[in-house]
């Protein structure tokens, strides 16, 4: 029997979503891309969410059969709610993905990670063969780095260690990121604790030199990632 839940029935986007025009245009250009008995991953942040609500809609109408991969609690909610079927990567690998960012340089590199969703996000971006990108106006920028900081997901046994490696990269700033609706940082859906990191510059082996640190379970740094288009319209 299925489940009736008011309150996955009645969640919504906890805030005015920006930019909502251009991201139903984005939205239907992704919906525009499904096919019946496609596996699709689904990224997490507003985007996302507005893309997901056009994927319902044509999947709906046209009574295609597709399974969706989430990143988040948050898209997980809103597949349930939008009656779409999710599965996992350890069952399917994804047959394509979206995703939002929160940055895109000229050469594709983004940032991401504003909602937490970075780790889950990167695991379905590896294991797609092709992932759109979902990036209004407001996400491009001339230089990573320049509107919002480097999200770092970070072990909490390992937190000190952790800040003492980044501060030999000469940061503007560390911070650990504080949660809103619970005293004290954010903890991801991973269990771990996430530091924003402001750097000078952002070198292209960055993002593998911040893996490389025992306790960095991930960074919102995607550079050189081959399997991404850029959907801006
Ligand atoms: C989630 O952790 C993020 O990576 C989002 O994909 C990114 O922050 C974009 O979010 P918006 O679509 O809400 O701007």
């Amino acid at each position: 029997m299925k489940n009736q839940s008011r309150l996955i029935r009645e969640w919504t986007w906890k805030e005015e979503i920006r930019h909502r025009d251009i991201k139903e245009k984005i939205a239907a250009s992704i919906a525009s891309k499904v096919r019946d008995g496609e596996v699709i991953g689904a990224g997490s942040g507003s985007t996302s969410f507005v893309a997901l609500q056009a994927v319902a809609r044509r999947v709906h109408a046209e009574h295609l059969r597709v399974l969706m991969i989430p990143t988040s609690f948050e898209i997980t909610l809103f597949c349930n709610q939008l009656g779409l079927p999710v599965t996992t990567l350890s069952e399917y690998t994804p047959d394509w993905s979206f995703d939002g960012t929160d940055e895109v340089d000229p050469a594709h590199n983004l940032i991401k990670g504003r909602g937490g969703a970075m780790f889950r996000e990167k695991l379905l971006i590896c294991n797609s063969p092709v992932v759109f990108i979902l990036a209004d106006k407001s996400k491009q920028v001339e230089q990573l780095g320049q509107t919002v900081p480097v999200p770092v997901e970070v072990f909490p046994m390992a937190l000190s260690y952790v800040e003492k490696v980044l501060y030999t990269y000469n940061p503007v700033s560390i911070q650990i990121r504080t949660a809103q609706g619970k005293d004290g940082p954010v903890i991801t859906e991973n269990g771990n604790l996430i530091l924003d990191v402001r750097f000078q510059e952002i070198p292209l082996h960055l993002e593998k030199s911040l893996k490389a640190i025992p306790g960095v379970i991930e960074s919102g740094l995607f550079i050189g990632y081959k399997n991404i288009q850029i959907i801006n319209n």
